[in-house]
């Protein structure tokens, strides 16, 4: 299942990513926000869908605030959590494949929706390699 979360500024495009995954049918929640309007706080919705990632290993979450970083930063602050900003397709399949990155988060208010989509896509569909990688994890 997948886990959508956003401040206001990250709202537009959660809407649009949420859109892409209904046409798909893959299962999304959506934690908030639930609007553009209110100047609420990144760190509340990291949170809270951090706690619904962590429900299930099979989880992925998806999260956006204007830059990134902020959700990043804030996700991170969960040690089960290995969230990765990633600006590009490439960055994405690093993230999973060498990171094994349970949480994808961009930038809401510098990224159009045809390219969060096709990182999205690319994020949703690359496996961990294990590994080398899995060696690595284990020493974070
Ligand atoms: C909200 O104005 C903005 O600070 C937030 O979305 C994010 O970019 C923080 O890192």
């Amino acid at each position: 299942m997948i886990i959508l979360a956003s401040d206001h500024a990250g709202y537009a495009l959660k809407e649009e990513i949420k859109k892409f995954l209904n046409k798909e049918n893959i299962i999304a929640i959506d934690v908030g926000c639930y609007s553009r309007e209110l100047a609420d706080d990144y760190p509340d919705y990291a949170k809270a869908a951090n706690t619904k990632v962590l429900e299930d290993p099979r989880n992925v979450g998806i999260y956006i605030c204007g830059t990134g970083v902020g959700m990043s930063i804030a996700a991170n602050r969960n040690a089960k959590i290995r969230a990765a900003l990633c600006l590009s397709t490439n960055v994405a399949e690093l993230a999973r494949a060498q990171n094994d990155a349970n949480v994808l988060v961009l930038p809401g208010r510098s990224m159009k929706p045809k390219k969060a989509i096709k990182i999205v896509k690319v994020f949703l569909t690359t496996d961990f390699e294990g590994g080398r990688h899995a060696r690595r994890l284990k020493k974070l």
